[in-house]
């Protein structure tokens, strides 16, 4: 660990940015008690996540040179200032210049460890500034670290670069119809107006047209690492995302990459692997793959799937699947 602790503060340094606080963090994320898991059993890299159970039984092609209607990328828990998350975003580069997205979702945890727009500068534009030089835009929602010393997280909605036209948020992307994402974004943590918020996404869910409806947030709904699946969380949106037909929940909070077969006909990831100190996870009957690794996510959206991408700071899909527009 001290060894850990000095590469950090000299990454740190040659990087420019402070470290004070990652470091307090990263000491404080290595002595809590942290949960005993069973190792992950080994698994295929590539899967089909489908909405459909015939579906899955399938052979469908996860390789295709045909162009998507839509690609975006997808980062959380990346906020830290450390070597790591520079690494996961010279691999977002990377990734752009072969394989171009047109924006990426920030799902919290954007600025450890308290919020502090000030740091706003360190920890994203400074990690992020060849992707913003090309305009691709963040699109941010609050973690539990981003409301704690920001205004309960009012300076980071206000913060141009985050794209947060609200606590909550709702957006359509893609210019072909058939191709078309409708993104809601939550605020999942706990002092959020929930009774309006669930009445909205309610609304929203119920009036939206778009043939894929992405659904992200912080906090996980079922997660195999530290934080765990939260059946409080689960009880509030689960009901909503099965009633409207979400095709996909994605959030951060636990550390690593995980993800679920679909479940009620949504598929579920966490991809907190953005660049804060990686946790351990195990897995659940549902886990379809698990891989604690700094990491961002690619999604290639067509007219009947979109194939999902995990990919590693060495630019390697390390998982990959399809979710299908089909629910049973
Ligand atoms: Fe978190």
């Amino acid at each position: 660990m001290k060894r850990r602790q000095l590469l950090f503060a000299i990454g740190g340094a040659l990087i420019g940015v402070p470290v004070i606080g990652a470091l307090i963090y990263d000491a404080i994320a290595k002595s809590k008690n942290q949960t005993t898991y069973e190792p992950a059993a080994a698994q295929s890299p590539t899967s089909v996540a489908s909405n459909n159970l015939a579906d899955a039984n399938n052979e469908i092609s996860l390789e295709t040179t045909e162009e998507p209607l839509l690609r975006f990328a997808a980062i959380a828990d990346n906020g830290f200032g450390s070597p790591d998350q520079f690494a996961v975003a010279k691999a977002m580069w990377e990734t752009y210049q072969q394989k171009p997205y047109a924006f990426v979702l920030m799902a919290g945890d954007n600025i450890y460890s308290y919020g502090e727009i000030k740091l706003a500068k360190a920890y994203f534009e400074e990690p992020y500034a060849p992707l913003l030089k090309e305009n691709v835009k963040f699109y941010a929602v609050l973690g539990n670290h981003d409301i704690i010393k920001s205004n309960n997280g009012l300076d980071q909605i206000n913060y141009k670069p985050f794209n947060m036209s609200d606590r909550y948020y709702s957006f359509t992307q893609g210019d072909v119809k058939e191709g078309t994402v409708e993104f809601f974004a939550l605020d999942t943590n706990s002092n959020a107006a929930w009774e309006a918020q669930l009445t909205w996404l309610d609304q929203q869910l119920a009036k939206s047209t778009a043939p894929w409806k992405i659904v992200y947030g912080h906090h996980p709904l079922y997660s195999s690492g530290r934080h765990g699946s939260n059946p409080e969380l689960a009880a509030k949106l689960a009901p909503i995302f099965a009633k409207h037909k979400v095709h996909l929940y994605l959030c951060g909070h636990d550390h690593g990459y995980e993800r679920f077969n679909a479940i009620n006909g949504t598929t579920y990831i966490v991809n907190g692997g953005g660049g804060a100190p990686l946790y351990k996870f195990g897995r659940s009957p549902q886990t379809a793959f698990v891989s604690s690794q700094f990491s961002f996510m690619t999604f290639d959206v067509y007219q009947d799937k979109i194939i999902t991408k995990a990919i590693a700071t060495d630019g390697k899909v390390f998982d990959r699947s399809i979710i299908t527009k089909t629910i049973a």
